[in-house]
């Protein structure tokens, strides 16, 4: 017994948590407030500081302290007093009249699920407190075991999110060099595996990501549909040599021969090879009944097309790892990373819709996919 009665009076005598601060001035409303602080407690407070206000109408509410100032009436500027002429002669002017007020920006009343609008009129004279490091006032927003960054300056105080929102869109918004990726990279990604989601991310750069996450899966080994490898071709060929005609019949051979011919997999030279064969084949098919001229037009401009499309063009195509196998991996090991530094706009673009038409096709059948997508620097 004895033995308890020294607890407590140790926990009561030093450790009153949160610490009394000032009280309330003249003039508080419900949204409004401002602490005249106690002596000394100007150099303890700080812009940014937490607060309860032990409101006299009742309630406990939660303030920031934003936009302090000095009062002495014996040094004001506006006419001319005994504490002015001091000043001026350099001696120093009383201190005694002197306080300190902070402005306090209301947040809400601390209710039994978490904060609310407060609503009553804040009492001057009531208590103000200020949270310090061992306080937990946080909890006070809502309650989660989830959490992100934390509060200005104290690094135990851990901001909740609550489960249901993170499902919502995230956008991390800010100048270059601001930190969005560092943020991303140590907190969002950290809160999503938590969260229960697996993560594929898109590295437009290659930097934010790959060096830091075990999983990756370079660009050029994602599979890419026909049709936009088609149209990569055909806006590198100015349309296989026909200009503004989209449609024309080299396009269709080189289409024909994307699709039936097994070239992904294969070495470059080979795969090309394979292509301009095929392609070939069809226009000959094609020509039956075609003017021997415009027969040799297409083999011509066939022919100046695959001058343009290389073996390196054709290798940012040869990926096979196809969409559902990038979603199966980030299932299995949580989290992918596909790196897009090596990659012409394209191809890029063209990896990002592959991987998101398939996710949207299956969130459209209703499937739950528990799946977060980061996409950092995108498609702008
Ligand atoms: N919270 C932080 N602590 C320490 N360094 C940081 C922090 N946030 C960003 N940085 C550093 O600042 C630089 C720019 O950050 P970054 O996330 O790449 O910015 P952004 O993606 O907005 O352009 C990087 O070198 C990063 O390591
Ligand atoms: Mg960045």
């Amino acid at each position: 017994m004895p033995l308890y009665i020294a607890t407590r009076l140790i926990v009561m005598g030093c450790c009153r948590l949160p610490i009394p601060i000032g009280v309330v001035s003249s003039g508080a409303s419900e949204s409004r407030a401002s602490v005249i602080l106690y002596d000394g407690m100007e150099r303890v407070v700080k812009n940014e500081s937490l607060v309860v206000i032990r409101n006299k109408n009742g309630g406990d509410v939660l303030a920031i302290c934003r936009g302090g100032r000095g009062v002495n009436d014996n040094v004001r500027t506006a006419s001319f007093t005994p504490g002015i002429a001091y000043a001026k002669t350099g001696r120093a002017p009383s201190s005694v009249k002197e306080f300190y007020i902070f402005n306090l920006e209301i947040i809400g009343m601390i209710g039994e699920n978490g904060l609310e609008q407060n609503k009553l009129i804040i009492a001057p004279t009531s208590l103000v407190e200020m949270y310090v490091s061992e306080d937990d006032p946080m909890k006070y927003l809502c309650k989660s075991d989830l959490t992100i960054g934390h509060y200005w300056a104290e690094p135990r105080w851990r901001v909740p999110v609550l489960k249901q929102y993170i499902n919502y869109h995230i956008g991390i918004f800010g100048v270059t060099g601001s930190g969005k990726s560092y943020l991303t990279r140590y907190e969002v990604i950290p809160l999503l595996r938590k969260a229960g989601y697996s993560v594929i991310i898109m590295d437009w750069k290659g930097s934010d990501y790959a060096p830091y996450f075990e999983n990756t899966i370079p660009l050029d080994q994602v599979k890419v549909d026909n049709a936009v490898v088609l149209r990569y071709f055909s806006q590198l060929t100015k349309n296989f040599g026909y200009l503004e005609r989209e449609e024309n019949p080299v396009s269709m051979a080189v289409e024909q021969a994307l699709r039936r011919v097994e070239w992904r997999g294969r070495p470059p030279e080979k795969a090309r090879e394979m292509i301009y064969q095929h392609a070939r084949m069809v226009l000959e098919q094609n020509s039956r009944g075609v003017k021997a001229e415009t027969f040799q037009l297409w083999i011509d401009r066939l022919n100046s097309s695959f001058e343009l499309i290389t073996e390196e063009e054709v290798e940012r195509f040869l990926g096979t790892i196809e969409p559902w196998q990038i979603l199966t991996m980030a299932k299995e090991r949580g989290i992918v990373v596909i790196d897009m530094s090596k990659g012409e706009k394209e191809q890029k673009l063209a990896a990002f819709y592959s991987i998101a038409r398939y996710l949207k096709r299956l969130m459209e059948n209703k499937q739950k996919l528990d799946v977060a997508l980061v996409i950092d620097e995108g498609p702008q």
